[in-house]
């Protein structure tokens, strides 16, 4: 049992993006075509929990991910509405190694500390085996709640378009990733959601 445990996480530690000491993490093009019918993807749409400890995402895979929940897309527009053009939402991508925000005008990853907030998530079992750690945030109650569903939902299709298991998770300490972050006292924690290929 305890041999299987390790290797999970050994199996996780490795696949989870660490990207070395850099400081800003260019992204590969979002692919913007393609897909699984958008009707079909709806139909099929749903939370998993279950995802392959030995599988890593890719950078193509991650790119596309972000660019749905939270880029911009052709006419300059952001992928999701915001309340009065607001876009008081931030996205985090969570690695061992440190806490990334994409900047999605600009389709860039800036990495914002060195530390491993992954474990702040990990309040049930299955989240320590998912490759890929979101963190949605708002900045202020206007509309910053509604945006994050949005983003959250776009990445839920994306993952049923390309066979991947997702979940969104509120279940998170909070008031911990604020702190930890760094946020201003008028930003929020809203939902983790982790992201990886299903186990077989
Ligand atoms: C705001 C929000 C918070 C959620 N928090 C959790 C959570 O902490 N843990 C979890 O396992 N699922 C969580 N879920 C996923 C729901 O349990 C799931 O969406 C629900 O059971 C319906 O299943 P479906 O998404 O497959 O339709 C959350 C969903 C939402 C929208």
């Amino acid at each position: 049992m305890f041999k299987h445990i390790l290797k999970i996480c050994i199996a996780t530690a490795t696949l989870l993006p660490c990207w070395g000491n850099a400081l800003t993490k260019e992204l590969p093009a979002p692919a913007m075509t393609g897909g699984m019918p958008l009707m079909e993807a709806i139909a099929k749409r749903h939370s998993a929990r279950d995802f392959d400890t030995t599988r890593a995402i890719d950078d193509q895979t991650l790119a596309d991910i972000l660019w749905v929940a939270w880029g911009k897309g052709l006419h300059g527009k952001r992928t999701i509405p915001t309340s009065r053009g607001l876009q008081n939402m931030q996205l985090f991508v969570l690695t061992p190694t440190g806490t990334w925000e994409y900047d999605g005008m600009t389709h860039t990853l800036r990495k914002v500390n060195k530390k491993n907030l992954i474990p702040l998530c990990e309040r049930q079992d299955f989240v320590k085996n998912a490759p890929l750690h979101l963190l949605y945030t708002c900045m202020d109650d206007r509309g910053g709640e509604c945006h994050v569903g949005s983003a959250y939902q776009n990445v839920y299709l994306y993952c049923t378009s390309r066979g991947l298991s997702t979940v969104v998770r509120a279940m998170i300490d909070k008031d911990a990733l604020k702190r930890e972050i760094g946020l201003p006292e008028n930003h929020k924690v809203i939902v983790h959601q982790c992201i990886g290929w299903p186990a077989e």
